[in-house]
């Protein structure tokens, strides 16, 4: 599914929208594009209102830290040192100057 041109996703910017009914936080980080499911995998808080750091993004509700690229949660929840589970990544590449996403469903729509 296409989620638009690639100027549609600024440099470090987290970007959030809906494709095929799912919610995705997309972000460009050089020549990488990284897509996550928009959840955070702790109290399932919009990952794309929460802050990027380097490549990773914190989340607004409790500060879980995750790497945008794998989803590997690197810092837990604050309060929760034993919690850990990891983001869900989608599958994105660029063809042709245009963001494509592994996603089935109808199309995409700004969040
Ligand atoms: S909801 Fe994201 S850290 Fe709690």
């Amino acid at each position: 599914m296409c989620l638009g041109p690639l100027e549609a996703f600024p440099e470090g910017t987290l970007v959030g929208l809906t494709a095929a009914g799912q919610r995705l936080l997309v972000v460009r980080l050089g020549e990488t594009i990284c897509a996550l499911v928009d959840r955070c995998p702790h109290e399932a808080s919009r990952l794309s209102r929460g802050r990027r750091e380097d490549g990773t993004v914190i989340c607004p509700t409790h500060g879980a830290i995750l790497d945008l690229k794998t989803g590997r949660m690197i810092e837990p929840p604050l309060g929760e040192p034993e919690f850990r589970r990891d983001g869900q990544t989608v599958p994105v590449r660029v063809v042709d100057g245009m963001v494509w996403a592994c996603l089935e469903g109808p199309g995409r729509q700004r969040a």
